[in-house]
């Protein structure tokens, strides 16, 4: 169909690379950016290498301090452009926020009308400088320009090479920690742009076909799409009376990868996401200020999505199987009721009370189906679950369940290397009967505090075997610009999930 016919605009559906990063040599006349060194003072401040391509003209006008985040363009340059950049005390968020900030200077150079749009900045980095920083600073350059419109502009976004040139004796550790950005990044922006979708174009089918696409170019990477026939074969309760009100009806994607074969004991990792394509509150109807954003209720498939590819692009050498549950939740004469009785995957009866409570619907018969298919080792699921996760931990932070301190050590840790952030949560005992039901086995929204009584009533499906709850209601969505985050999708929990990953694959081979 000719693009001016549709009703529905086409947007981008793969991470787009609006900077490619790459080490290498200083290019003679490309454009600079060169370091703040801590230490210094506004008037006397210490330039890491490269410096000397500035000349000193710029010193009477500009004192830069070197604070994380500080980026000041330097005017009248030999070349083309020049950029002084403060990464503070050198911290990995330090790194992570500096790269954010130059990307988005050197971005807004180019629009800015200056006539001059460098698409090839050399980046002299310090010869000190070891892998998780270059890796933070990477990350920092590939997402903190992010941007997601659906425009009538149709001009091919200015693709731009930032080269890293650093003269180290490490390297091959440089390279791999580049690689390993790319791939982080990659997941994050790619589950930005899932979630970003708007949900006229976002139904649970465009969903799964969407992340059957994503999964296309990846070697080992398999996509199985399920209908609501077959869900309704297979006792999906929960999800069919999610999807019941909706025009479009719901879909299970199941995405595989199946790592380091040939070896008895592979570990198997099961990530689950919530996917609700648009939660309107159902009829428990939510009020219309900031029902907008709900459509980017499947953040948390979104992450498993991107989580998948990502894992596969690092040849992981464990099983992994990702569950997108997907369904819109929505208002019609078909939609279900408080007071409805549902029965899960497992064949747990639910009795509802909030057609708004729909994630854990969703969430409890994947577990169910997970805990029945594909014996896992670790459950991970993933959700914007509960608004009263963000009034306990922010916008900034996400809230996590752990059935061990082993496992929520390893969270912590897959959250603190990859730059996001998680507080643990408990799964308290002296809450735990009021999951119980009188009508049915269990009660769908327990009385007590909002997130606890949520992941106590997704515990019933998860059999006691491992298991960890991510509840990513906060940070899924920024209304702000910090660090590598801009307003919109943030990609929250897409790299901790890969972290998880890799360090149950380290586990293996170490
Ligand atoms: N998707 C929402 C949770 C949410 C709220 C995410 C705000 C992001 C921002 C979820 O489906 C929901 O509506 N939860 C209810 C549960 C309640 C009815 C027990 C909530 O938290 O209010
Ligand atoms: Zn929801
Ligand atoms: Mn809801």
């Amino acid at each position: 169909m000719p693009a001016r016919h549709q009703t529905t605009p086409t947007v981008p559906t793969v991470p787009t690379p609006m900077v490619d990063v790459e080490l290498g040599k200083r290019r003679r006349g490309a454009a600079i950016a060169v370091l703040v060194a801590p230490g210094g003072t506004a008037d006397e401040p210490r330039l890491g290498p490269g410096a000397d391509a500035f000349g000193d003209g710029w010193r009477d006008w500009i004192e830069p301090t070197g604070k994380t985040g500080e980026v000041r363009v330097v005017p009248a340059m030999p070349s083309t452009a020049g950029w002084l950049f403060g990464v503070g005390d050198r911290g990995p968020a330090d790194w992570r926020a500096a790269g954010a900030a130059l990307i988005r200077s050197i971005q807004d150079f180019d629009t800015a009308d200056t006539g001059r749009r460098p698409a090839a900045v050399d980046v002299a980095l310090p010869p000190d400088i070891v892998p998780i920083e270059l890796r933070m600073f990477v990350l920092g350059l590939r997402l903190g320009g992010y941007r997601f419109r659906v425009t009538a502009d149709q001009a091919a976004p200015v693709r731009r090479t930032v080269r890293l040139c650093v003269d180290s004796p490490y390297e091959i550790d440089l390279r791999v920690a580049l690689e390993r950005a790319v791939v982080h990044g990659s997941a994050t922006a790619l589950t930005r742009d899932l979630a970003n979708m708007p949900s006229n174009v976002k139904t649970p089918a465009w969903l799964a076909a969407t992340a059957t696409r994503a999964a296309a170019g990846v070697a080992g990477l398999t996509v199985t799409v399920r209908d609501e026939k077959w869900l309704a074969e297979q006792g999906f309760g929960g999800v069919l009376a999610v999807g019941g009100g909706s025009a479009s009806p719901p879909r299970l994607i199941e995405l595989s990868w199946r790592g380091g074969t040939g070896k008895a004991k592979t570990p198997h990792l099961v990530l689950i996401g919530k996917g609700v394509t648009f939660d309107t509150g159902g009829i428990s109807i939510k009020r219309p200020d900031g029902m907008h954003m709900m459509r980017t209720d499947m953040a948390g498939a979104a992450a498993v999505i991107a989580a998948l590819r990502g894992i596969a692009a690092l040849n992981l050498p464990i099983r992994v199987t990702g569950l997108a549950p997907a369904a819109e939740n929505h208002v019609s004469g078909s939609a279900y009721r408080p007071g409805d009785v549902v029965r899960h995957v497992d064949g747990t009866t639910t009795q509802v009370a909030n057609t708004d409570a729909e994630g854990r619907m969703l969430l409890a018969d994947a577990l169910g189906y997970a805990v029945r298919e594909l014996r896992p080792d670790l459950m991970v699921d993933v959700a914007t679950l509960t608004g009263s996760m963000k009034v306990a931990l922010g916008l900034r932070t996400g809230g996590f369940f752990a059935t061990t301190g082993e496992l929520a050590a390893r969270i912590m840790a897959a959250g603190f290397s990859t730059g996001e952030r998680w507080w643990r949560m408990p799964l308290l005992d002296d809450h735990a009967d009021d999951v119980r039901g009188d009508l049915a086995d269990v009660r769908q929204t327990p009385p007590g505090p909002g997130g606890i009584a949520a992941a106590l009533f997704l515990r019933e499906f998860t059999a006691d075997l491992p298991w960890v709850h991510l509840d990513i209601a906060g940070p899924a969505r920024s209304d702000k610009t910090y660090d590598e985050v801009v307003p919109g999708a943030t990609g929250f929990a897409a790299r901790t999930l890969i972290s998880v990953a890799e360090s149950l694959a380290l586990r293996r081979s170490g």
